[in-house]
């Protein structure tokens, strides 16, 4: 399904998101925090989807186990490590972990700069350990509302050599992006990228405030883009890929079957698009599998997934030369 020459890129990660089962059971212990079941078996519908969910918000609860367990830097610090082990364990060769450093130091009043810098720590010792390439995303919470938001991005931006852009995540329907511009234009005062998670929980309109106001770069999800036949001809005019993820899409309720994902309709329109995984552990699934998915589920062809593997390659945060490097990297192991 991957093509071995090419290098296996997830532009669409939430470091966060994949906290392993066993290690929010071994914190959980560790910091002497109760959880709801005496046994890890019973713990694993907590943390992990049971096929779907019914929308968006009730997806997202699974997430919360993971963060809640979260009692020390040296928590995050260790999450984010074992986040790195896990590109290497999946044969991923770069990918661009997102964090929302608010969301993580929340139950325990962590500093949140401090968690930011912890993050950077794990992930830069895994590797250095692991033999991995990844760059950071800092995530605004749009779930806790503009203040909470503002804070966040401010320490993130302590960190701002160390992240390659900003996103905004969490509850598309309740907090719409127009609420946020005043942020982004700070993000791009800051010279951050930027993607923003958009045409999930919410429409087409929802895509165009994400590019026309905050000034999106590439889009996380875009699904409902294919609602609105200018937004597909602008998105594939100025080069705005959208970051696929097919199983957190059926899980989350965006789409009621894998084959029902509008793929086909983006890649007719000359949309580009790649294929991440979003919250891995949450889902139970790994890059390749969504690759598996878009070939016997959707039947995209070899070439076409050949193209989406370049299409993130191109889209990624990096320089040209960092890209080349991936490439003839890639094809020395052969
Ligand atoms: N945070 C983690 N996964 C997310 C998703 N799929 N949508 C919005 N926010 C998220
Ligand atoms: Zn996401």
């Amino acid at each position: 399904m991957i093509c071995e020459t090419l290098p296996l890129i997830d532009l669409h990660r939430h470091l966060d998101g994949n906290i392993r089962p066993d290690t929010i059971w071994d914190l959980a212990q560790q910091n002497g925090i109760d959880l709801p079941v005496e046994h890890f078996n019973d713990f694993i519908p907590h943390v992990r989807i049971q096929d779907k969910a019914s929308d968006l918000m009730e997806f997202l609860v699974k997430l919360d186990w993971g963060v809640n367990v979260l009692s020390s830097l040296e928590d995050c610090k260790r999450v984010a490590f074992e986040n790195v082990e896990d590109l290497s364990l999946a044969g991923i060769d770069y990918a661009e972990l997102r964090f929302s450093p608010y969301y993580m130091a929340m139950k325990h009043n962590l500093p949140t700069a401090d968690v930011v810098a912890a993050v950077i720590e794990g992930v830069k010792q895994g590797c250095e350990e692991f033999g991995v390439k990844a760059n950071l995303i800092g995530i605004l919470s749009r779930t806790f509302g503009l203040e909470k938001c503002q804070h966040e991005l401010d320490s993130l931006l302590v960190h701002k050599d160390h992240l390659v852009a900003i996103d905004l995540a969490g509850d598309e329907l309740g907090k719409p992006a127009n609420l946020f511009e005043d942020q982004f234009k700070q993000v791009a005062n800051a010279g951050l990228n930027v993607t923003i998670h958009a045409g999930e929980a919410a429409g087409p309109e929802s895509v165009w405030h994400a590019i026309k106001l905050l000034k999106a770069q590439r889009i996380g999800h875009g699904v409902k883009s294919y609602e609105d036949k200018h937004l597909l001809d602008y998105l594939a005019e100025n080069n705005i890929t959208l970051e696929t993820c097919l199983t957190s899409n059926y899980q989350t309720g965006t789409i009621d079957r894998i084959s029902d994902h509008p793929i086909h309709t983006f890649l007719e329109h000359g949309v580009k698009v790649c294929l991440n995984t979003d919250d891995p552990a949450v889902e139970g699934i790994e890059l390749k599998h969504e690759y598996t998915l878009a070939k016997q589920q959707l039947g995209l062809t070899t070439q076409q997934l050949q193209d989406i593997q370049l299409n993130a390659l191109n889209a990624a945060f990096i320089s040209d030369s960092e890209k080349q490097t991936l490439l003839t990297e890639k094809s020395a192991k052969i």
